[in-house]
């Protein structure tokens, strides 16, 4: 059950029950309350009590928990403008052992990675007495390479670093995904901290302990569930984050309100303007009613046996997009964005969702500046999106499964089960508008 509690008051949040089928033919579906109409096969998740939309409050700081089995428990902390001892506070209460490893990429490092490692070595604000060092990796998605992650574990071992050491990730999803995998694996798993700084790692990679790196033979193919200690979100670093990055993380925002939550979806089509403004309370209220649908959806499946696959909505496409024009063409957030477009086309095109909906979809995305179609120069032909989803790690006994969305606003299935010739013409389609 995910909740959010400010310092002096606890929301709690009720989902309903979930039962899930690991059966990897099977399909489901998820719903928001209000649109709980279809009667598709599996089961419903969803977010039975909405949080509410951003007010001026003094409130410092929100938590969302993420409540996981076997007191694996951990806190999102969500604000902005944090003293040093605050944010010492906050993030060494989850530090247990001596050691501290904290790792960015040179361009995050000049912005903040001397704050961090002052900070977080301050052994004033309690009685423990951390020693923290450093790594900096090349930055960019290119990076995000098995090579560049073991750098971490050489600096590790080389400081001869034990398993009560803690990673912490300073960065992106790229370093969040990174990290969290060298610390799955050093010493057969160390403590995490998640630091991100994008709006992406903010609304979603940060949470829910899926780390890994990319094959180029596919992206994040190599990777470990590994959850962090804590989240610690302070929108301020959100000052530096240039607009592409800023709007690629939005894609990930709209995904949660079309998979289970159309009041969210609701609300961004109204506020989508101050989110690229970074208006301070609109950006917070995005990043935690995401992290609150992300918790719900991690709580009910950590492993993804079944509904956390709908977070991949458009993912499938979008994967396909991202490396076959080449990682670092495109940023995660905008090949999710077509790719969320080619899955509204294709449900509409079998009758799924109607067209005023699909249109929502596309206008949604356009007022966040985000792609719905492949560029002149794009590498991409038919060929080369059915060789790279087969790939996908949704395919399962050589079956290619995606979400599409089914019914009212809020609602998808992951399934098995479509129309073939459906997601050929969408293909097509796409691939013919770049031609044209
Ligand atoms: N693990 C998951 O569940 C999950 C979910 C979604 C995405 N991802 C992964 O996340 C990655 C994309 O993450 P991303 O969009 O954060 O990309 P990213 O980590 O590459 O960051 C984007 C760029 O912004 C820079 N940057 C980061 N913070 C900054 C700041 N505050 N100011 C200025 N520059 C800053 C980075 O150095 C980088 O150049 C992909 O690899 C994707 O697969 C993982
Ligand atoms: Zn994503």
């Amino acid at each position: 059950m995910a909740s959010v509690l400010s310092p002096t008051r606890w929301l709690h949040l009720a989902t309903t029950a979930l039962l899930l089928t690991t059966n990897p033919a099977a399909s489901f579906s998820t719903s928001t309350p209000q649109n709980n109409n279809n009667n598709n096969r599996c089961s419903t998740t969803s977010l039975s009590v909405a949080s509410t939309p951003p007010q001026q409050t003094s409130t410092p700081y929100d938590t969302v928990k993420v409540d996981l089995s076997s007191g694996r428990d951990y806190p999102i902390y969500i604000g902005s403008d944090f003293t040093d001892t605050e944010a010492a506070t906050l993030i060494r209460q989850h530090i247990h052992g001596k050691r501290v490893l904290l790792i960015t990429n040179d361009r995050i490092a000049p912005l903040y990675l001397e704050r961090y490692q002052q900070l977080l070595s301050d052994n004033s604000v309690d009685d423990k007495e951390l020693v923290v060092d450093t790594v900096v990796l090349p930055d960019g998605e290119e990076n995000k390479t098995y090579d560049v992650m073991a750098m971490v574990l050489d600096k590790a071992l080389g400081l001869g670093l034990d398993r009560k050491s803690t990673f912490v990730a300073l960065g992106g999803g790229v370093i969040g995904d990174m990290v969290g995998f060298a610390s799955a694996v050093y010493q057969r798993g160390v403590n995490f901290v998640q630091i991100p700084t994008t709006v992406m790692a903010m609304v979603d990679s940060s949470v829910g302990g899926k780390t890994g790196v990319n094959h180029p033979l596919g992206k994040n193919m190599i990777g470990a569930f590994h959850q962090p200690q804590c989240v610690f979100i302070d929108t301020s670093t959100l000052n530096t984050l240039p607009d592409r990055e800023l709007k690629s993380g939005i894609s990930e925002v709209v995904k949660y309100g079309l998979i289970r939550d159309a009041p969210f979806f609701e609300w961004q089509e109204e506020n989508m303007t101050k989110l690229l403004e970074r208006d301070p309370e609109a950006t917070r209220y995005a990043i935690r009613r995401s992290c609150e649908n992300k918790a719900d959806v991690v709580q009910a499946d950590e492993l993804e046996a079944g509904v956390r696959a709908t977070l991949n909505l458009g993912h499938t496409f979008g994967h396909a997009i991202e490396n076959g024009s080449g990682y670092g063409t495109w940023l995660h957030g905008e090949g999710v964005s077509i790719g969320t477009a080619m899955a509204a086309t294709m449900s509409e095109k079998m009758g799924w969702i109607d067209e005023g909906l699909k249109q929502r979809i596309y206008d949604i995305l356009e007022s966040a500046d985000l792609p719905v179609k492949l560029p002149r120069d794009s590498p991409m032909k038919v060929e080369t999106f059915n060789k790279l989803m087969s790939l996908d790690k949704k395919v399962a006994d050589g079956q290619l499964r995606l979400i599409l969305l089914q019914g009212e606003l809020g609602n998808c299935k992951f399934t098995g089960e479509f129309d073939t010739g459906a997601l050929q013409e969408t293909i097509e389609e796409f691939v013919k508008e770049i031609e044209a």
